[in-house]
């Protein structure tokens, strides 16, 4: 399944969920003999609401191959979101279902931030020495960059463009790895350096000559 399918099923199912926890939550307040009613008809719709919205976001997380530290928080959230509720509901406890509902949309607003941040870099070692600028960009790259455009630019995961073929110049390609390209890729501009930027527009500008890279893992 593509990960555009798999992203959209996965925001759908957590609207819907987050929808039947609102109405549920304001049952519980305004009126109990309704909650029963409502919870008796979304039993089933409920279950698989969760589960899909478990399953796509299990699968998402790894065909991603990438983590950010957002994702991390808003997992932890989720988590600890689902067994309050299940308790919260069952015995009536108004703040603990209260405090999982916020802990639900608070966890969905950090998906939405956490859009355009970048993934957390990739652990890489390489060959040789990399103390000049070409180098140390190949590095950034590796560990940056090469999980959407791949270790020779040209792997084209979530509709990156093939870097290998760019008409852009290092100043443009500075540009677009700071602020990120139209919600799709993540500005980099305060995650690394300005000479890292630097460094890795080098790297990216001169792709097209490069022969095999020597990154190790
Ligand atoms: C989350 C995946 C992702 C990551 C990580 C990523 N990119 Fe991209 N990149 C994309 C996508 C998607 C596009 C195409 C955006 C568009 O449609 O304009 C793109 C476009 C570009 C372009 C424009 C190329 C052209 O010819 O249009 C450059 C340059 C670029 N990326 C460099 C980088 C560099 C350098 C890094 C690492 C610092 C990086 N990218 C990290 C997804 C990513």
């Amino acid at each position: 399944m593509s990960s555009t399918l798999l992203g959209n099923l996965h925001i759908w199912s957590v609207m819907l969920f987050v929808i039947i926890y609102l109405i549920k939550t304001v049952l519980l307040f305004a009126n109990e003999s309704m909650l029963d009613k409502f919870t008796k008809i979304t039993k089933v719709p409920e279950m698989i609401v969760s589960t899909v919205f478990l399953v796509t976001g299990i699968w998402l997380f790894v065909i991603l191959g990438g983590i950010k530290t957002m994702q991390i928080i808003k997992l932890v959230m989720v988590f600890t979101a689902i067994p309050m509720a299940v308790i919260g509901f069952k015995k009536r406890k108004k703040g603990l279902a209260v405090l999982s509902f916020l802990l639900v949309v608070g966890s969905y607003g950090i998906a939405e931030v956490s859009k355009k941040k970048p993934f957390i870099k990739a652990n890489v070692t390489m060959q040789g020495d990399n103390s000049t600028g070409l180098a140390n960009g190949e590095k950034v790259y590796f560990e940056n960059c090469a999980f959407c455009h791949g270790i020779d630019g040209k792997k084209a995961y979530r509709g990156a463009s093939d870097l290998s073929m760019t008409g852009y110049d290092e100043i443009m390609i500075q540009e677009m790895v700071k602020i990120g390209r139209k919600g799709k890729m993540p500005g980099y501009d305060g995650t690394l350096s300005a000479e890292e930027i630097a460094n890795v527009a080098l790297y990216v500008a001169g792709m097209k000559n490069n022969p095999t890279p020597k990154v190790v893992e």
